[in-house]
C-alpha cells in the first residue's frame, strides 16, 4: 500500500512539473484558413507533430487557471471529477511527448488516445455547471465570487471548444471515421447559411410544437453586399430558394447558435401571445453577407427583455424558465438551463465574429450573429494563462463611480480580450 501512496505522489509531481512547463507557452491560434490549408496538405504524421505539444499547451493553460478559482469551488465534487478528467488527459498526450513518430503504429494511438478523451469530456459542460450549482447551495457568493466564476467559465468553455476542435480536425482526417461529403474535417468550405438556417429552425420547431402546441414561422431575407442585390428567400410557410449565401465554416458551430436562438425567440413569442391564438408573427431573418463580415440577425416580436435583464442575459444560469427536469425526458427542454446564449457567443468569438442581443421591452427582441466572412481573418480566440489572467482572479469587483441603481450584473468582469498581448513577454508558442 505505501508503496502505490510513494509511486502515485511521484507520477502527481512529474504531472505538476510538466504542467508548469507546458503552462509557459502560448497557445497558438490557427485561422480557418490554416486549418483548410493544414486538413488538405498535412499528413497523419504532421498533424501528430503539431497536436502532441499543441494540446498539452492548451490543456495546461487551463488547468493552471484553476488553482486561480476560489478554493471553495475548487472542493466542490464535480469541480473536482472536472479536474480528475482534465489531469487523466493531460497524462495520457504526456505518453507521446518525445519519440519518434516513424511507426504507425504510434500514429494510430495517439489517434485512439485523441478518440477516448474527446469521449471522455463529453459531458465537461454539465458537470461543470453541476459544480457551480453546488457552490451556490453550499455557500453563499459574493460578487467577487460570481465575477471570478463567469470570467473563468467562458474561458474554460472557449478552451473545451478549441481543443474539441483540434481533435475533431485529427480524428476526421486520419482517423477510420466517417468523413462528411466535400468537408476538411469538420469545416465546410461552402457552408451554406441558408440550409443551416432551415435546419436550426426546423429542430428548434420542433420543440417549440411539443412544448406549445403552436410555433412562429420563418422568413429569411438576403442581401449580398457584392452584387447589391436584396431578396426574400423564405416566405412564412413557403419552402425556401436556393441562394449562393456560402461561408468557410464549422456547420455544427453555426448550427448550435441559430438552433439556440431560435428557441429563444420561438419561447418569447408563443409566451407574449400566449397559446390561446394560433396566428404568430413570424421569426424573420435577415443575413447579410458584406466584404468583411456575415451578419445573420434574428428578428422575433416576443415581447423584448427590460434593459434592467440585458446585462444578466450572458451569465451562465440565468434564465426566465423554469428548471428543467435532470431525468426522464424524452426531448430536451426548450429553455432552463441558462447556457444557451453564453455558450452560444461563444461559439460565434471563437473565430473573431460575436453575437449580440439588442430589444426593445415591450416588443421584440434582435439577436445578431456575425461571422468573419473571410477565412484568413477567421482566428481561433484562445485563452492565455498570464499576469493579465492572474491579476483578474485576484481584484476586486470595482464599486460604482457613478450614483446608479446597482444589481448584480454591474458586478460581472467584462470578457476582455484586448489586454491578452501587453503581458505576454516571455512566453512564447511552444508550436508553429
Ligand atoms: N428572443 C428573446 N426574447 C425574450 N427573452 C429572451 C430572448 N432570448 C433570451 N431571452 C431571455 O434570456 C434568458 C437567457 O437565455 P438563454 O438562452 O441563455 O437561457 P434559457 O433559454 O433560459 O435556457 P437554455 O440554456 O435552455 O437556453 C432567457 O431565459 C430569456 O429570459
Ligand atoms: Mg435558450
Amino acid at each position: 500500500m505505501r508503496i502505490y501512496r510513494v509511486l502515485y505522489r511521484q507520477a502527481r509531481a512529474l504531472m505538476e512539473q510538466r504542467l508548469d512547463y507546458y503552462s509557459q507557452f502560448n497557445p497558438s491560434p490557427l485561422s480557418m484558413q490554416q486549418f483548410t490549408d493544414f486538413g488538405e496538405n498535412a499528413t497523419n504524421r504532421d498533424s501528430f507533430l503539431f497536436l502532441r505539444k499543441e494540446l498539452p499547451v492548451r490543456l495546461a493553460n487551463i488547468m493552471k487557471e484553476f488553482h486561480l478559482l476560489p478554493e471553495k469551488l475548487l472542493h466542490m465534487p464535480s469541480v473536482c471529477d472536472v479536474r480528475d478528467l482534465y489531469r487523466m488527459s493531460f497524462i495520457d498526450l504526456l505518453e507521446f511527448e518525445d519519440g519518434s513518430c516513424s511507426n504507425s503504429s504510434i500514429l494510430d494511438k495517439f489517434t485512439d488516445t485523441l478518440l477516448k478523451i474527446r469521449n471522455r469530456h463529453k459531458d465537461v459542460v454539465m458537470t461543470m455547471a453541476q459544480g457551480v450549482i453546488e457552490l451556490k447551495d453550499a455557500h453563499s457568493i459574493n460578487a467577487n465570487t460570481e465575477a471570478n466564476i463567469q470570467y473563468f467559465l467562458d474561458r474554460f468553455y472557449m478552451n473545451r471548444i478549441s481543443i474539441r476542435m483540434l481533435i475533431n480536425q485529427h480524428t476526421i482526417l486520419f482517423g477510420d471515421g466517417v468523413h462528411a461529403q466535400n468537408h476538411i474535417g469538420c469545416i465546410d468550405p461552402h457552408c451554406d447559411v441558408v440550409r443551416v438556417i432551415e435546419d436550426a429552425y426546423a429542430n428548434a420547431r420542433f420543440l417549440c410544437d411539443q412544448y406549445y402546441l403552436a410555433s412562429p414561422e420563418l422568413v429569411i431575407k438576403y442581401h449580398n453586399e457584392k452584387d447589391k442585390a436584396t431578396k426574400t428567400i423564405k416566405e412564412a410557410g413557403a419552402p425556401g430558394d436556393k441562394t449562393p449565401a456560402s461561408v468557410v465554416y464549422v456547420p455544427s458551430h453555426l448550427y448550435h447558435m441559430l438552433f439556440e436562438l431560435f428557441k429563444n425567440s420561438m419561447r418569447a413569442v408563443v409566451e407574449h401571445y400566449g397559446t390561446s391564438t394560433d396566428v404568430f408573427p413570424p421569426v424573420e431573418v435577415l443575413l447579410v453577407m458584406g466584404h468583411e463580415d456575415l451578419t445573420i440577425k434574428l428578428s422575433d416580436l416576443g415581447g423584448g427583455i427590460p434593459r434592467s435583464q440585458m446585462d444578466l442575459l450572458f451569465n451562465y444560469m440565468y434564465s426566465t424558465a423554469p428548471q428543467p427536469a435532470v431525468s426522464g425526458l424524452d426531448t430536451p427542454p426548450l429553455a432552463g438551463y441558462g447556457y444557451g446564449l453564453p455558450l452560444s457567443r461563444l461559439y460565434a468569438r471563437y473565430f473573431h465574429g460575436d453575437l449580440m442581443l439588442t430589444s426593445c421591452e415591450g416588443y421584440g427582441t434582435d439577436a445578431i450573429i456575425f461571422l468573419k466572412a473571410l477565412s484568413s481573418e477567421a482566428n481561433e480566440l484562445l485563452p492565455v494563462y498570464n499576469k493579465t489572467c492572474q491579476r483578474q482572479y485576484s481584484t476586486p469587483v470595482q464599486t460604482h463611480d457613478w450614483s446608479s441603481q446597482s444589481h448584480s450584473a454591474m458586478f460581472i468582469r467584462p470578457f476582455s480580450t484586448n489586454s491578452r498581448n501587453k503581458h505576454n513577454q516571455g512566453k512564447n508558442s511552444l508550436s508553429g
